[in-house]
């Protein structure tokens, strides 16, 4: 049996339940399923009445809204249309004067292990700084900033000053390539980047700056007038005369500057792109607005992880990611929370590090990925020196899950060895395009099924259907929609809206409800929600979306080497899914070392086309793909091979059936 119908039989006979216990359901926000379903009965009864009292409660706006939603120009729906607000007021300006504006915002843990605090009031005072520096550079609202920064604190405030001035920001993952980058500043057409001159991860200094060099010098990215370097460390680093501008030398600039007024903005003002993989090539660029976006942010933080005031709460995701976006730089901050922020990588100096960090910190609130919690359990099983065991967990409250589909095995190891069967697991379902949270658990009400994401959130009409759009009843799989709109909801693509409407709002289902790009099921008896997996080209490696389409392009650009190439997704233990590629080389089917050292070459090649993260595990070497008479590429079959799975598949239409027994050959 497969290991993907294993894991589909071991959940259908999932029977475990996990109720909140006093602890949990005490004194909780949303304290028991009758005060979750009351929302709900709230939302659906008067769904303006519902989003307009939460917007009023939980956003400081600057020019209170009179419309709530505007659905006149469908699917391009507005939210709290003619009010203004500034996102940066709202997480740091509005805790000024309460007992939060000396309360630790940040707790920086760098790579080394060095700790840095800084209290709101601080915060608000460097943002500001920083905000100012941005405005004497020529940044100003409206302008688009792309920010390739390592975690720190430095690269919140970077995120919040171009907030605080109405400039969008384009975060791209310090992963990511020069190709990818300059992609990205071309696509939104930047004015500045904000970089540092290098990183730290796990002991080692990673160059930013010179990939932003070798990105801008790729050609096209006329826009750009200023490059802003956060000395990370005391390495030179080379300057671009006229362009280049360190913190220090900018702040010094606009010294005794005082405070950098937070600019008004329209509730739908673009406050960020975030670039992130689709079904074609091209990453899209994924549009939120300001107004929806933040009230949800910090909705999310009270609802989904009952945000409490002494909470000290750890989102490990990158700010690269929308996870680290909306659970790092906007939500913890409008919660007024205490909230870790971490420079470094779980398995170094050793993969205990989290669990360290969670005794050294008081960590209530734990939130990763489970790509990490499969890889540190790994580690603990192999070496009883990193086992969790070994460090005091007593101050954990609640853990959550990110990213991809937890696994019901890792799942019951985080409940047992992290969470000490005390903590609830919140596994929140969602997306670049929802902003936040649409499906997960609440930790004071929700009984508790591993591995499923169980209900949506008060607010969110999430619904399983088939292709026309119609309802299908608990227990058939199908396509996950949200059939009405919510404040957090992607805006358009940028300078793509046609894509927006096809990619999420197909004309079959009537061209209004948001198509998730995910397939899934509900339970018979609870109507939970489980998430299958992605229905179209997406894949999902280590909880980060990459576009199979993306990887093909990269690949066939080598175009001395490369003739056609298919990239499709497998199961891994570890990451979730490991990318593999099928490749067919101008010069013939290579073998033996050639072979290697090919697909060395063509790994290295794609790191360099998009990043690292991109890479193929596995590269197969074939003749030819497989491809029916009129030429299309049999992805299902590729996919069976990459499994090592025996073809069952009607293969009749084959054009040429004995490539599949080359392509299963590993060289
Ligand atoms: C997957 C990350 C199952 C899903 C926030 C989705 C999940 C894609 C879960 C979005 C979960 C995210 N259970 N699958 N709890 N959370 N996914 O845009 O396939 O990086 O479509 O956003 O991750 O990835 P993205």
């Amino acid at each position: 049996m497969s290991s993907t119908s294993k894991n589909i039989e071991s959940v259908l006979v999932e029977t475990r339940v996990f109720p909140p216990d006093n602890r949990a359901t005490q004194g909780a926000r949303i304290s028991g399923m009758a005060a979750y379903e009351a929302l709900c009965k709230e939302a659906e009864t008067d769904f303006d009445g519902f989003w307009t009292r939460l917007a009023r409660e939980n956003v400081q706006w600057t020019k209170p809204f009179t419309r709530t939603l505007d659905e006149s120009k469908a699917p391009f729906y507005q939210w709290f249309g003619d009010g203004e607000l500034n996102a940066s007021a709202n997480c740091l300006d509005k805790h000024i004067g309460t007992p939060t504006e000396d309360k630790t915002a940040i707790i920086f843990e760098a790579d080394d292990g060095a700790v840095t605090k800084i209290t709101y009031k601080d915060l608000l005072t460097r943002v500001s700084q920083f905000a100012n520096a941005l405005k004497a550079q020529g940044i100003q609202k409206g302008d688009r900033v792309i920010v390739y920064m390592p975690m720190t604190i430095e690269g919140v405030i970077a995120m919040q000053a171009c907030a605080r001035i109405g400039a969008t920001h384009s975060v791209v993952f310090g992963g990511f390539s020069a190709k990818a980058l300059q992609e990205r500043i071309i696509d939104a057409g930047a004015v500045a980047v904000i970089t540092a001159n290098y990183q730290l991860r796990g002991g080692k200094e990673l160059p930013l700056k010179a990939i932003v060099d070798d990105g801008i010098a790729l050609g096209g990215c006329t826009t750009i007038k200023t490059v802003l370097v956060y000395e990370r460390t005391l390495t030179d680093w080379k300057r671009v005369e006229g362009r280049d501008i360190s913190f220090t030398e900018a702040l010094a600039e606009v010294e005794g500057q005082g405070l950098c007024p937070p600019e008004p903005v329209n509730a739908e003002h673009p406050l960020f792109i975030l670039y992130t993989s689709g079904s074609t090539g091209k990453p899209k660029g994924v549009q939120h607005a300001t107004g929806g976006y933040l009230l949800w942010a910090k909705l999310t933080m009270d609802w989904t992880f009952d945000l409490r005031p002494e909470d000290v709460f750890w989102c490990t995701a990158d700010i690269g990611w929308i996870t680290g976006h909306t659970y790092v730089a906007y939500g913890p901050l409008a919660a007024g929370a205490t909230q870790v922020v971490f420079e470094g990588i779980p398995t170094y100096p050793h993969a205990g590090r989290f669990w360290q960090m969670v005794e050294k910190h008081r960590v209530t609130i734990f939130y990763t990925a489970p790509t990490a919690i499969r890889s540190l359990i790994k580690a603990a099983e192999s070496d009883e020196k990193v086992h969790p065991k070994n460090w005091d967990l007593s101050s954990l409250r609640i853990l959550g899950s990110v990213g991809e589909p937890i696994n019901p095995e890792a799942w019951m190891w985080y409940h047992r060895n992290i969470g000490h069967e005390r903590c609830p697991i919140v596994d929140t379902f969602w997306q670049t395009e929802t902003g936040g949270h649409v499906i997960t658990p609440l930790p004071g009400a929700t009984p508790l099924v591993p591995g499923s994401c169980t209900l949506p959130l008060p607010g969110i009409m999430a619904a399983i259907v088939d292709e026309t759009g119609k309802d299908l009843p608990n227990g058939a799989g199908g396509m996950l929609v949200i059939k009405r709109p919510w404040p957090s909801m992607i805006r358009t693509i940028w300078n793509d809206p046609e894509r927006f409407k096809k990619s999420y709002f197909p004309e079959e289902m009537g061209g209004t409800i948001y198509l998730a790009g995910d397939g899934a099921v509900r339970s018979a008896d609870r109507g939970y929600f489980r998430i299958t997996g992605r229905i179209d080209d997406v894949l999902n490696v280590s909880g980060h979306r990459l576009g199979t389409m993306e990887i093909e392009s990269a690949l066939v650009s080598k175009t001395d080497l490369v003739a056609e190439a298919a990239v499709v997704g497998r199961p891994d233990d570890v990451t979730g899914e490991a990318v593999c590629a099928f490749v067919v080389l101008k010069r013939g089917r290579p073998s033996g070392d050639e072979a290697k050292q090919i697909a060395t070459d063509l790994r290295n090649w794609v790191a360099k086309e998009i990043g690292p993260i991109a890479k193929p595990k596995d590269i197969r070497f074939g003749d030819n793909l497989p491809k029916t008479r009129s030429g299309k590429i049999m992805r299902r079959l590729l996919r069976s091979i990459a499994k090592g799975e025996a073809i069952t598949q009607d293969t009749s239409t084959l054009e040429n059936p004995a490539i599949l027994e080359q392509l299963g050959q590993a060289y």
